[in-house]
């Protein structure tokens, strides 16, 4: 099979493509055939080995293939599968080293679900990091009705998403991003859409709950523009020349949690099977849809990896590897 393989760190410069064999499954995974794959923020840091840590947490052994959001069609079933059969329409998390820049993926049984009808394979591959992240962080945020909500990174693959989830769970959203992305804030149907280079999105608070995808913003400004019960979702950032990529922030969150009525909450999102059921409902019920920036071939997925940059993704990019 074809696929995109990293065997250095560095930037999209590194991937190459390659001819690979087929995965085959483990007992309790599937191998799918991929249509599409999601780029995201976590595939630019396995890229390029950063912030450091992830060279310990996930070392770079030999070549491996990125891309853990995959749709696509189960190619072949482990010996403990039994629910899901070669042919059906499935989208998940996939398993590095087969990860989803390849014709071919391996996903762990639990980390798969059945694709929404409602949603193109590009749209499903899209939904499944991001997606999920976005929904943790909504369900971290108590963003229900009557809630007043502020989404930072609102244009972003997490952002948009968050504030789609949030806006039908009746929460009141406000969000925020620079201004060429506020059509995207817009589209995924914002209250309120704020240019954060014009005006400040924190001095619009109090809010019930603040999600930061990447607002750079200190911890105690986000605080003071939290009501005295109200939650805070810290679940990315990328600060400039920050080596732990924003992780003492989050620390740091956490350590005051403890001394405060606000509800201090560092994101650590996965993608299990209910997750991703979860929005497959809400994507059959109509309101949640990843918005597609770019779509592109697997052969150009170093631009694609390219256009979301570090921390500067606007919408969903995604990779087309075959045809449905
Ligand atoms: N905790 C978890 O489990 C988890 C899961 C998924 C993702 N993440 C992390 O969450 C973060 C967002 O991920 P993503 O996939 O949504 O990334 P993304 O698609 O690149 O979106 C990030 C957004 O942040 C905005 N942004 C950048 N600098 C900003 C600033 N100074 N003020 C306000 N907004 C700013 C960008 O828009 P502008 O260019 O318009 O500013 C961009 O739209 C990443 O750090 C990622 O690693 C964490």
């Amino acid at each position: 099979m074809k696929a995109m393989v990293q065997d250095r760190y560095g930037g999209p410069e590194v991937l190459r493509l390659a001819e690979r064999d087929v995965p085959t499954p483990g007992e309790n995974e599937v191998v799918v055939r991929v249509v599409a794959t999601g780029v995201d923020a976590g595939l630019w840091h396995l890229l390029a080995g950063e912030p450091f840590v992830i060279r310990y947490a996930l070392p770079l052994k030999g070549e491996r293939v990125l891309g853990l959001e995959v749709a696509g069609h189960v190619h072949a079933v482990g010996s403990a599968v039994t629910d899901v059969a070669v042919g059906d329409a499935v989208f998940g998390s996939a398993s590095m080293p087969d990860g989803g820049l390849a014709e071919f993926a391996r996903v762990r049984r639990d980390r798969l679900a059945r694709k929404p009808g409602a949603l193109t394979f590009a749209q499903a591959a899209a939904l499944v990091v991001s997606g999920c992240a976005a929904l943790h962080a909504v369900r971290a945020a108590r963003a229900t009705g009557g809630r007043r909500v502020l989404v930072l990174g609102a244009a972003g693959g997490v952002g948009h998403l968050a504030v789609q989830l949030a806006r039908a769970a009746g929460a009141t959203v406000t969000g925020a991003s620079s201004g060429p992305k506020l059509d995207v804030v817009r589209a995924a149907g914002a209250d309120e859409a704020i240019d954060y280079t014009a005006a400040d999105p924190l001095a619009r608070g109090p809010f019930d709950a603040i999600i930061d995808t990447g607002g750079h913003r200190r911890l105690r400004d986000l605080r003071r523009a939290l009501a005295p019960r109200g939650a805070l979702v810290l679940v990315g950032a990328e600060p400039e020349g920050d080596r732990l990529g924003g992780l003492g922030r989050s620390l740091a969150a956490v350590l005051q949690g403890s001394f405060t009525r606000q509800r201090l909450v560092m994101l650590t999102s996965s993608e299990p099977t209910d997750a991703l059921d979860a929005l497959a409902v809400h994507a059959e019920a109509g309101p949640l849809r990843p918005v597609i920036d770019a779509e592109l071939p697997l052969d150009r997925a170093a631009e694609a990896v390219a256009r979301i940059g570090r921390g500067k993704g606007r919408g969903k990019t995604v990779v087309r590897v075959q045809p449905e």
